[in-house]
């Protein structure tokens, strides 16, 4: 093997950790994507090196949800969202998986060595296969082709909101089981959790995480990125709390948690500092504070994200030279696993 062929197993010294994320255009991006996610990429992104990606493959798994027509201006909306919460095109790639074949192509060698009951195991599975008559094959797949996202890169570090960590240890074990039978092949990436909001629940039930798919269907759920000032009112103020008329640290209800979580996380004020701020007031007063947190953290994004919508074909042509980067380093992934298993040309 070359030296570009080899996963070193550390970073050479200097070098930038490599990174890799991605989010599903499958509904309309909320508060909780961007504080588990995408934020946590912004903020970092000029000591990683990194490559984001729209995961539309992975938005296809539920076919009864699919809308052709819109999943392609859903993948452009959530590219779109990344430039606009701060991500720079020049400094990162960027680009839509479904663009770079080599993801599923990887997908299917390793499907060949990851056992079947690995798949079963995971929770995000079970949740999404729970009461349905029919799941696809590629329900169940989702975390191989996720752990083909994550190896064609020689992946360090995974920046993910709380509930993908199981998933990128199964990348892992995923990673490792193949370069046990076959030789050394894919490095071992880990994942990053933020401080805060990793786990942000919905307004409307804060025992659940809040998720895009949820949101479809109930209103008050979550706040959208895109939402209008008047929308993510009525959501923050009609928030969940519980029955006590102050605000409660001691044992404060999973509604005033997670309310408190946001406001951590949106303006880095510590708990003893909230504690200070709103000991002896109401759950109005807290909910305003969060609503005034919330509109100042995304009326910079709404701003920039209506710029770069207005010019499509800019946003197409950066995405189109995001693939041809990424295919790049894809291709010389592939290259390694097909032939360490004797595939390919
Ligand atoms: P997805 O699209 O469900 O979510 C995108 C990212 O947002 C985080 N997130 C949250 N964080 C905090 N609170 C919430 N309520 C919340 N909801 C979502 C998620 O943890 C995630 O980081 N399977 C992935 C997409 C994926 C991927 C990858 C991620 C495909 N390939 C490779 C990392 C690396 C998913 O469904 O994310």
């Amino acid at each position: 093997m070359s030296p570009d062929q080899t996963p070193a197993a550390g970073q050479p010294d200097g070098a930038r950790p490599r990174v890799f994320s991605g989010i599903q255009p499958s509904g309309d991006l909320h508060l909780g994507t961007y504080l588990g996610a995408l934020r946590q990429w912004v903020e970092a992104q000029h000591e990683r090196d990194n490559v984001f990606c729209v995961v539309d493959l992975h938005a296809i798994t539920v076919p009864e949800d699919v809308d052709p027509a819109g999943l392609r201006a859903k993948s452009r909306e959530v590219a779109a969202l990344y430039f606009a919460a701060g991500i720079d095109p020049d400094d990162n790639v960027v680009f839509v998986q479904s663009h770079v074949r080599e993801h599923a192509e990887l997908t299917w060698l390793l499907n060949c060595t990851t056992p079947l009951g690995w798949l079963y195991r995971m929770t995000q599975f079970k949740s999404k296969s729970e009461g349905r008559e029919s799941v696809s094959t590629g329900l169940l797949d989702y975390p191989v082709l996720q752990a083909s996202d994550i190896l064609l890169y020689d992946t360090d570090l995974v920046p993910v909101g709380e509930d993908q960590v199981q998933h990128i240890e199964l990348t892992r074990d995923i990673a490792t089981r193949f370069n046990h039978l076959f030789g050394e092949t894919f490095r071992l990436p880990k994942a990053v959790v933020p401080k805060s909001g990793a786990r942000v629940m919905g307004f409307d039930d804060p025992e659940t995480k809040m998720s895009k798919s949820i949101a479809r269907e109930r209103d008050r759920h979550a706040v959208h990125l895109l939402d209008p000032e008047s929308k993510i009112k009525k959501t923050i103020m009609s928030a969940v709390t519980d029955s006590e008329r102050e605000v409660r640290f001691e044992h404060a209800s999973a509604g005033v948690k997670n309310l408190l979580g946001i406001l951590n996380a949106t303006t880095g004020e510590t708990y003893e500092q909230l504690a200070d701020r709103f000991d002896g007031k109401g759950y109005g007063d807290l909910k305003k504070a969060v609503l005034e947190a919330v509109l100042e953290t995304l009326a910079p994004i709404q701003a920039r994200y209506q710029e770069l919508a207005s010019d499509p074909a800019e946003l197409d042509a950066i995405l189109a030279r995001g693939a041809d980067r990424a295919r790049e380093r894809a291709a010389r992934t592939l290259e390694r696993a097909q032939r360490a298993l004797g595939v390919g040309a």
